[in-house]
């Protein structure tokens, strides 16, 4: 597991895009596989940043880690609608090769499996991840136990609130989810894992300093051979004193390490 700190969470997302722009350019048919939240949004920007700089989506296919049950397309609590405007609608994918779980399918175990054939079908190259507050990833909830493949999930209590949290006027917020499974992850060559702000500082130092366990999801990355951490001060503000006088300052960013 490589760890990498920036001054803030806007070079973190322009190094995320800048990785995901390598892999574009490297595969013939690249594969990202994208997450959505607020930690996401710079790594977005970004991306569009480097469309308007000339890079082609038309190649690139996208499998997205989750959707709300319940929620539509033109729903702003809804996945869709979060990546239509945050990427969709502003590089040349082209719509068929941009793949969210439909929260609206009427039998979402059948749901499950078709997702799990998109995944084996394109397997990501980069696989873009956020941190649940609880250690979710992808919403992998933490538990005794952890599912492999695509499943419905009953989101925690405490992840409810997050999501709801950017819409305050909004009455009720989906309680389940479709999330990819553990396995889905573990199966795309490169994993980025970014993490912002403050209240990320403590699940991010035990996801990397704990012990390995199916209560804290992110923890199991460090069994996968490519995982890159990457964080801004605040998020890496608990990080032990012995991995932190690792990492040097270096052109206003600062530099990778091996843990
Ligand atoms: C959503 C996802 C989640 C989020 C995580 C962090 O697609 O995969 O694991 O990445 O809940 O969310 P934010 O970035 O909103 O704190």
């Amino acid at each position: 597991m490589k760890i990498r700190v920036f001054d803030s969470q806007y070079e973190a997302g322009s190094y995320a895009a800048l990785l995901a722009e390598r892999t574009i350019l490297a595969k013939e048919s690249p594969v990202l596989g994208l997450a959505t939240g607020a930690t996401s949004i710079p790594f977005y920007s970004a991306l569009v940043q480097r469309r308007h700089n000339g890079l082609d989506f038309s190649r690139v296919t996208t499998v997205n880690l989750d959707e709300l049950v319940g929620v539509g397309a033109d729903d702003p609590r809804s996945y869709h609608y979060f990546m239509q405007h945050q990427l969709f609608s502003r590089v040349n994918i082209l719509p068929e090769n941009a793949h969210v779980p439909d929260g609206l399918a009427i039998d979402a175990g059948a749901e499950c499996v078709r997702y799990d054939r998109v995944i084996d079908a394109h397997t990501p190259d980069l696989q873009i991840l956020g941190i649940g507050g609880n250690g979710h990833i992808g919403f992998n909830e933490p538990g005794d136990a952890l599912l492999a493949r695509t499943h419905v999930v009953r989101l925690h209590q405490e992840t409810v609130a997050a999501n709801a949290r950017a819409f305050p006027s909004w009455d009720g917020y989906p309680s389940r989810a479709i999330t990819v499974g553990v396995t889905d992850i573990f199966r795309a060559a490169r994993i980025v894992l970014m993490a912002f702000g403050e209240e990320k500082a403590d699940i991010v130092a035990r996801a990397i300093k704990d012990p390995i366990t199916t209560h804290i999801p992110a923890s199991l990355l460090r069994l996968h051979a490519d995982v890159t951490v990457v964080l801004d001060r605040a998020s890496a503000g608990r990080l032990s004193p012995a991995i932190m006088t690792r990492i040097d300052p270096k052109d206003g960013w600062l530099t990778e390490i091996d843990i």
